[in-house]
């Protein structure tokens, strides 16, 4: 199949990419590099020994979009593009906005122009904002408390509106828990611009010897260890699960949504341990207060994404803490 694949030039789109490429898809992809390298699809191209096109451009731009779709003839298109930190998305709301849900918009009016009607969403746990219960099912009540969330939240209800008023739309909505991990190639992972607002980057900074001392935010929660706990799902895992949500587009499903996480929570001291085990290294850490709008623990009930798409994660958190360390330690300053 000939795949678009917006944001491909990301985290989880490039490793999505080597999944995709690995099965004898076609991948094209369009990414503004907003927040990516180039090299990161030098890489994939690396790794896969297979060639993918690129367009450096914006999803915003309906002409381009176009031009893309008159190229190629596209089957399914796998949307990652979008801006993603929650304490930003507060401070400039209007961008990410106009980003991910008027860039959504026109990628969508584009594919309903070509007739191209299968879709992959990259959603987010965020959507179950604090959850009653834990597992969380895909069926729990979903909510939203900053701009971010609610932009995947809008174009999640945008994607069933089109569905119902059109079935021929086939439409996966994949809410992703915690991406963390890299290829265990260690040539592609997680590049975050500036200081990493997430756990594992974070980390891993901090015993590269890039940042002083983790702080961890607040340790009075009713957890394990008081630390906060969350679904943590390798990157290669994740890609997987997009594979596999193509394939179950291709029997017409109509609108799905499935969990992707492994259905295993964490505690921040856990990870941090682990990941000093496999770095055979003392982390230095220490408590500070809860980030504001932190929950206390996270995780996926991910049965029906086995049942349905037949998928589960293989990867453990040794597997996650050590790829992250290998692609750190091989690419200390990230791609430059
Ligand atoms: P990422 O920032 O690494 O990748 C997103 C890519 O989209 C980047 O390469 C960026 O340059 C590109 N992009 C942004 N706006 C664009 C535009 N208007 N036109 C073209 N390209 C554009 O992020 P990621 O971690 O790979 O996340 C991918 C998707 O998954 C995002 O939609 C994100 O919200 C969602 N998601 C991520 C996580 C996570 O923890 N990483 C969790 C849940 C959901
Ligand atoms: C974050 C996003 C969420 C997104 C998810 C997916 C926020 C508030 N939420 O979730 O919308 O869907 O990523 O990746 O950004 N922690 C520390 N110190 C740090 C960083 C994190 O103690 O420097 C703790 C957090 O309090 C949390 C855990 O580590 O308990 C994981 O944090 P993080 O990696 O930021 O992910 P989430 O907050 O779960």
């Amino acid at each position: 199949m000939q795949i678009l694949v917006t944001g491909g030039a990301g985290y989880i789109g490039s490793h999505t990419c080597i999944c995709l490429l690995e099965q004898g898809h076609d991948v094209i992809v369009i990414d503004n590099l907003s927040n990516s390298h180039q090299q990161a699809l030098s890489r994939v191209e690396k790794i896969t020994g297979k060639k993918l096109t690129f367009y450096q451009e914006d999803i915003l731009h309906q002409t381009v979009l176009e031009r893309i779709f008159n190229t190629h003839t596209i089957d399914a298109v796998i949307h990652f593009a979008g801006l993603k930190a929650v304490g930003e998305s507060t401070q400039i709301p209007l961008q990410y906005y106009h980003n991910n849900i008027t860039g959504s918009l026109v990628l969508l009016e584009v594919m309903q122009q070509y007739q191209v009607k299968n879709l992959v969403f990259s959603s987010s746990a965020t959507v179950y904002g604090d959850p009653k219960q834990l597992p969380i099912t895909e069926d729990f009540p979903t909510s939203a408390n900053n701009p971010y969330g609610r932009s995947k939240l809008l174009i999640e209800e945008v994607c069933r509106d089109i569905y119902h008023a059109d079935p021929l739309w086939n439409i996966a909505l994949l809410r992703y828990f915690n991406p963390i991990g890299a290829h265990h190639s260690g040539q592609i992972g997680e590049d975050p611009q500036g200081i990493p607002n997430n756990l594992l980057p974070y980390i891993a900074q901090v015993a590269v010897g890039k940042r002083e001392s983790l702080s961890i935010f607040g340790n009075d929660y009713a957890t394990c260890d008081g630390t906060g706990v969350r679904d943590y799902i390798h990157v290669m895992d994740l890609a997987e699960g997009h594979s596999k949500a193509l394939d179950k587009l291709q029997t017409q499903p109509g609108l799905v949504v499935y969990n992707l996480g492994t259905g295993k929570g964490y505690s921040v001291l856990e990870v941090l341990h682990a990941f000093e085990q496999v770095a055979k290294k003392a982390i230095p850490y220490h408590i500070v207060a809860r980030r504001a709008g932190d929950i206390a623990a996270c995780y996926a009930d991910p049965h029906l994404a086995k049942k349905e798409l037949g998928w589960i994660a293989k990867r453990d958190l040794h597997d996650m803490v050590s790829d992250t360390w290998h692609w750190q330690i091989h690419n200390p300053q990230g791609y430059i």
